[in-house]
């Protein structure tokens, strides 16, 4: 069995990955799509898996499967300790203080949500702001656009200017003391742009005002301290940094989660109930309401695991290798133009091309088994600001190869030939 304590960790030299190693241990990766082999440029929506996190999703339910928190045998045991033990692991992940930081979550979304129907209902009042910025995904916008309708409080929004950068100076004109939460995510989805994050929660925290960070897009690229980054709370979704689906993770500081009210009720939430008065658990269960993913959560701890065993600086060189040799080579395909220039961004390369809807680009790259991703990134209102329906997406993890560059450069060709372009 291969249990949590025992997984292989990708095989990585001083400062350069070994990617064709790496790849072995993701087995999609070696799949044909339409014959050809797969080339998956679509981590953004969701990343491949390697095989040590599929086995600890199986493992669970094959020798372990048990509900955790309440019972007294043997297999709850086991199944409570690698839950716990999971969590303990994304503390080190995080350098998050305490263990009771960590909420087990669904995934990003549900994370924003939990804080702004907890905090949010409670410290917004009318007239009060919620400050987003215009690079935020959907998932930082409506559950605040929900909270600003309930309480008559109003959405502001930092404005980003052509290249996908945040207007700074704007941000610090619009903190004031109506603003009782600031929503920023730390890597754009839709345009790979990387907040300056940690400059962002200082300025708020000159107001007082607390600061979450959707960090989905950050990360799979980079590590993440929230104690230097010292934002109030920090989500992110398992699934896009090789783990599950169905799992993800809300980082708050204990005493914002100690004063908020509970997300939702139920089991494993209470410390006692009577029909009279029920007394919430301590943190973190106040807001695990239910039975959670237990395999997710601790194939999550998986993954934590098998990107701690990589050199983080090596994957961060060879994304931004693969991230230039790709802008250079796509923006030099005839009527293609990238979409987001900042100085400073992830493996991420939207684009538009004259006169070809960005799905019939998708179309045609999935017939020679490329997966991108076009649309708005459920990110509409970028699309709005930089006057556009929707772009094409190549989004880059550390398996990936200049070869597979190569593919979709000569796919875009390909586009390009079938419009008569
Ligand atoms: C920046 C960002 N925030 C939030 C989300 C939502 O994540 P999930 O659907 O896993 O909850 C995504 C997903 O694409 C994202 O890219």
């Amino acid at each position: 069995m291969s249990t949590v304590n025992s997984i292989a960790l990708p095989f990585v030299t001083a400062s350069m990955l070994d990617v064709e190693r790496i790849r072995k241990d993701f087995p999609l990766l070696s799949t044909l799509v339409n014959g050809h082999p797969l080339v998956y440029l679509d981590n953004a929506a969701t990343s491949q898996k390697p095989q040590v996190v599929i086995d600890a999703l199986s493992d669970y339910y094959q020798e372990y499967n048990s509900n955790i928190h309440r019972g007294v045998h043997y297999l709850s045991q086991k199944a409570t300790d690698a839950y716990e033990e999971s969590r303990l692991r994304i503390q080190k992940f995080l350098n998050a203080e305490r263990p009771q930081e960590i909420i087990f979550v669904r995934g990003t979304t549900e994370a924003i949500n939990l804080v702004a129907q907890t905090l949010g209902r409670t410290s917004v009042g009318p007239g009060d702001e919620i400050l987003v910025t215009a690079l935020e995904h959907h998932a930082n916008i409506v559950p605040w656009q929900m909270v600003c309708e309930e309480k008559r409080a109003v959405l502001k929004v930092v404005p980003m200017n052509d290249e996908g950068e945040l207007d700074l100076n704007e941000f610090q004109r619009l903190l004031n003391t109506r603003t009782k939460i600031v929503a920023i995510t730390h890597v754009s989805n839709a345009l790979g742009t990387i907040n300056p994050v940690n400059q962002m929660t200082q300025l708020a925290h000159r107001h007082g005002i607390p600061v979450l960070i959707d960090g989905a897009q950050a990360v799979p690229h980079m590590r993440v301290d929230v104690q230097e980054l010292d934002c109030d709370f920090y989500a992110f979704s398992g699934h896009k940094m090789f783990g599950p689906t169905g799992i993800g993770v809300l980082y708050g500081k204990r005493k914002r989660l100690e004063s908020m009210p509970p997300y939702q009720g139920g089991g494993d939430m209470i410390k006692s109930v009577s029909f009279e008065k029920t007394v919430y658990n301590d943190l973190p269960y106040k807001f695990e309401a239910g039975t959670p993913n237990i395999a997710g959560g601790i194939a999550l701890g998986v993954a934590v695991d098998y990107l701690n065993g990589m050199d983080i600086h090596a994957i961060q060189s060879h994304e931004h290798d693969l991230l230039e040799y790709a802008t250079e080579k796509c923006a030099a395909v005839p009527g293609v133009r990238i979409v987001g220039r900042a100085k400073d961004k992830a493996s991420v390369v939207s684009f538009v091309m004259d006169h070809v809807h960005p799905h019939d680009i998708g179309t045609i790259l999935d017939a020679d088994g490329i997966a991108i991703r076009t649309g708005h990134h459920c990110a509409q209102p970028i699309m709005t600001r930089l006057g556009i329906p929707a772009t094409a997406r190549a989004s880059f993890a550390f398996y990936n190869t200049q070869d597979e560059v190569d593919v979709l450069v000569r796919g875009l060709h390909k586009v390009n030939e079938v419009f008569g372009v």
